[in-house]
């Protein structure tokens, strides 16, 4: 990346509190019998290394950038985007990954203003791989530039997804989706963070990603990748509500119209 972008301050605390934040949930995963897992519903889970990460980004930023609003999972924030600078933070995406002891999980930290995203990093706990993006500047994975995938055939395109886990879910209408998507691509992965897997999109190793029910912190970071690597991002309507809007298609410019027609087809 050029290091003459007018965001290398934000981009540099970024990734130091994305470091610390990983080192202190690994921590937690090398000394398991110190994990606590709490439940904020039937399936929804929040472990302590949630909490701790979270503490250490939200810190970092707020002292380096007290002018900006905050909207972190565990600690809440402007819901909507209002007018300003706000970052976005899930300080452990993959939670359930995590108290698996499953991989991937990530910290993922984003910079808008207002619906402008201007840095984001997602860093992956286990393996330390991390993605970066800066507006205008492009997507990196480990310090190289990458771009969304080349393939162009649909069938040989593979899809990532995620599933909602809420009480009382009807899945009828998503089941019709993934019957669609396994009929007509080489198949499905999901790898239970949706960062990571938006991440996957950014790279290349899957050509499109789409998912239901995810927050902004879940999406806020990884979507810029996407787009940054050359790709598109829009919401099940192929709308542009996908940060607030719970509904996510992302992948290369002709794999993802394909997906977001088949969702609205079926749906
Ligand atoms: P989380 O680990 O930060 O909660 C899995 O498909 C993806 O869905 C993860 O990125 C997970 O993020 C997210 N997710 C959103 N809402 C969830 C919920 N209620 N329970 C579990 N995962 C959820
Ligand atoms: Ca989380």
């Amino acid at each position: 990346m050029h290091h003459d972008h007018p965001y290398q301050r934000e981009l540099e605390v970024a990734l130091e509190a994305a470091h610390k934040a990983a080192d202190q949930i690994r921590y937690f995963s090398e000394h398991r019998n110190e994990l606590t897992i709490q439940h904020k519903d039937t399936y929804d889970l929040v472990t302590n290394a949630d909490m701790a990460s979270e503490k250490i980004i939200l810190a970092m930023l707020k002292a380096a950038f007290p002018e900006d609003q905050f909207l972190g999972e565990e600690t809440g924030g402007p819901q909507h985007m209002g007018i300003g600078r706000c970052w976005i933070v899930d300080p452990l995406d993959g939670t359930t990954n995590f108290s698996h002891n499953f991989s991937p999980y990530c910290v993922s930290i984003a910079l808008y203003e207002h619906l402008t995203p201007l840095v984001s990093v997602v860093l992956e706990v286990s393996h330390q791989e991390l993605f970066v993006a800066v507006k205008d500047q492009g997507a990196y994975y480990n310090d190289q530039p990458v771009k969304v995938s080349s393939v162009q055939s649909i069938t040989k395109a593979l899809i990532g997804t995620g599933f909602p886990v809420d009480d009382g879910y009807r899945y009828d209408a998503l089941l019709k989706v993934l019957k669609g998507v396994l009929e007509d691509t080489q198949g499905i992965r999901r790898t239970g963070s949706a960062s990571y897997d938006l991440c996957c999109v950014a790279v290349g190793k899957v050509e499109a990603f789409y998912e239901v029910g995810l927050k902004p912190w879940d999406v806020a970071a990884a979507g810029h990748l996407v787009l940054e690597a050359g790709g598109k991002v829009t919401d099940f309507s192929g709308g542009g509500s996908w940060l607030y809007g719970r509904e996510i298609v992302a992948g290369t410019e002709k794999i993802q119209s394909w997906l977001a027609g088949l969702i609205q087809k079926v749906t």
